[in-house]
């Protein structure tokens, strides 16, 4: 008998099989030769939200969320934070291995020159109105980029692929400049090929009238610690929805769009947005202990606190939170971050959050850096979603060429009427709208 297997016994027909672990893990359908009537389906796993399901094998990011762990390809993050800059990061998500210097150096050139926008993506923009979410126009412009390169739909050629790749991680920064500038009215600022990738982020939004923005050292390297942070999370709500719309075949710029539409939500990358308006709604540190309260008492979550996976501090949080120390010297502390130190302070100590393992996450800190650097809230899903895009594509990728890969179609377990006869129009009651 192998070892490395687990033996189920069916109560309902008293027999038993053995099931194959491998990594830790059985196969789901491995489950399925457990009948209890030879025409039966089989036995499922139920599973909603994915809790205890892995969904692929991944040798991108790990992640050990009772120690606080968080790696790419090995490396870990303080590391990568303090040594890398982002785009020598998402080389290594992308290709597996740090770069060489000649491989950053084309890989920068690369992706330098593919940061322009086509004319008429200007225009597609022009057409949103003057106070649209910058979050829901990249949505839509990435989703629109596909119909400007018609190509990338051929998704099993290599060289296609790392095209698409290069302009996605080029272009989703200047969609994100274009979106901020357009809701403030001002004329777009074309890409500086002479700047580093978070110096041109920057002169794309804040450029005025001077020849050249020239961003602070400390802030653009405190957005480059951002993107490099944010740049992957393996099997998040986001990317299992690049993964899952990538599985059909689409394009990549149409799977991104997905994943960026599921990043925009509350609870996942729309938190940080969350965190100031909580914060700012508290408004002074002495209503703290209140507001702690109240969310003991089920009146909302404490936004900025709990992870699905780290049940520990998160790393992010702490790299985070001295990088905007470093960012508050060079532009005054913002004063929402006495409110953000005192609920963090009160809440590791408070039984109700200990006893739930719930810690600051990677959004606690990262919209007090992004008010400081001086974008609005509606930015701030924007700025998660320019790195992740690098992380995104990443697990695109590694999905593409996975051999197991297959569409992804998870089971339901019926829980609606049994067959019955259509009612005629004339015999039916009621005739409400019923919200469900
Ligand atoms: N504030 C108060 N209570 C919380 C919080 C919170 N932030 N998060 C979880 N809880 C409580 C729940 O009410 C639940 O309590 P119960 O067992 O008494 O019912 C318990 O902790 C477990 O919570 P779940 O919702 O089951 O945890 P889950 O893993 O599903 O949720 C999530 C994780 C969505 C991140 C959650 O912690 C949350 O809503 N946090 C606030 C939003 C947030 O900061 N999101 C950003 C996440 S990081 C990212 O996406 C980049």
């Amino acid at each position: 008998m192998p070892s490395d297997s687990l033996t189920i016994t069916d109560n309902r027909t008293g027999q038993t099989y053995e099931v194959p672990v491998q990594d830790g893990a059985i196969h789901a359908t491995d489950l399925r030769q457990i009948k209890v009537e030879e025409d039966d389906f089989g036995l499922l796993s139920y599973d909603p939200a994915f809790l205890n399901t892995a969904s692929t094998r991944s040798a991108i990011t790990y992640i050990d969320g009772d120690r606080g762990i968080l790696r790419y390809r090995g490396y870990p993050i303080e590391q990568l934070a303090e040594q890398s800059t982002f785009l020598e990061t998402a080389y290594l998500l992308i290709f597996g291995e740090l770069p060489s210097r000649e491989g950053l150096d084309k890989w920068t050139d690369e992706i330098t020159h593919h940061t322009f926008l086509h004319e008429n993506v200007k225009q597609l923009m022009e057409g949103f109105r003057y106070d649209a979410h910058p979050m829901g126009m990249l949505i839509s412009v990435v989703a629109a980029l596909s119909t400007f390169y018609p190509e990338a739909g051929n998704v099993s050629d290599p060289e296609n692929r790392l095209l698409q790749v290069q302009r996605l991680i080029a272009k989703v920064p200047t969609i994100a400049a274009f979106s901020y500038r357009h809701s403030l009215g001002l004329p777009y600022v074309q890409p500086d090929n002479e700047l580093g990738f978070a110096e041109n982020f920057l002169s794309m939004m804040f450029k005025i009238a001077e020849p050249k923005y020239e961003a602070h050292p400390a802030l653009a390297r405190a957005l480059e610690i951002l993107f490099i942070l944010h740049a992957d999370h393996e099997q998040n709500c986001s990317t299992n929805a690049m993964r899952a719309i990538g599985s059909s075949r689409v394009d990549p710029y149409s799977a991104l769009a997905g994943a960026a539409a599921a990043l925009y939500g509350p609870l996942h990358g729309g938190a940080n947005e969350a965190v100031l308006r909580m914060l700012e709604k508290i408004g002074s540190t002495d209503r703290v202990p209140e507001f702690i309260e109240t969310v003991k008492h089920g009146e909302g979550r404490l936004m900025g606190f709990g992870h699905r996976v780290y049940k520990n501090y998160d790393p992010r949080a702490k790299i985070i939170k001295q990088a905007a120390d470093e960012v508050f010297e060079v532009t005054g502390k913002n004063p929402l971050l006495d409110i953000a130190l005192e609920l963090e302070r009160i809440a590791l100590e408070d039984e109700y959050f200990v006893s739930r393992k719930l810690y600051p996450n990677v959004d606690f800190y990262s919209g007090l850096i992004y008010e400081a650097l001086g974008l609005p809230m509606a930015m701030f899903p924007v700025m998660f979603a320019i790195p992740r895009t690098a992380g995104w594509l990443a697990q695109w990728l590694e999905g593409i060429v996975d051999p197991e890969q297959k569409i992804a179609r998870p089971r339901q377990l019926y829980v609606g009427a049994e067959e019955r006869d259509f009612v005629p129009l004339e015999h039916r009651a009621g005739g409400e709208l019923v919200a469900v």
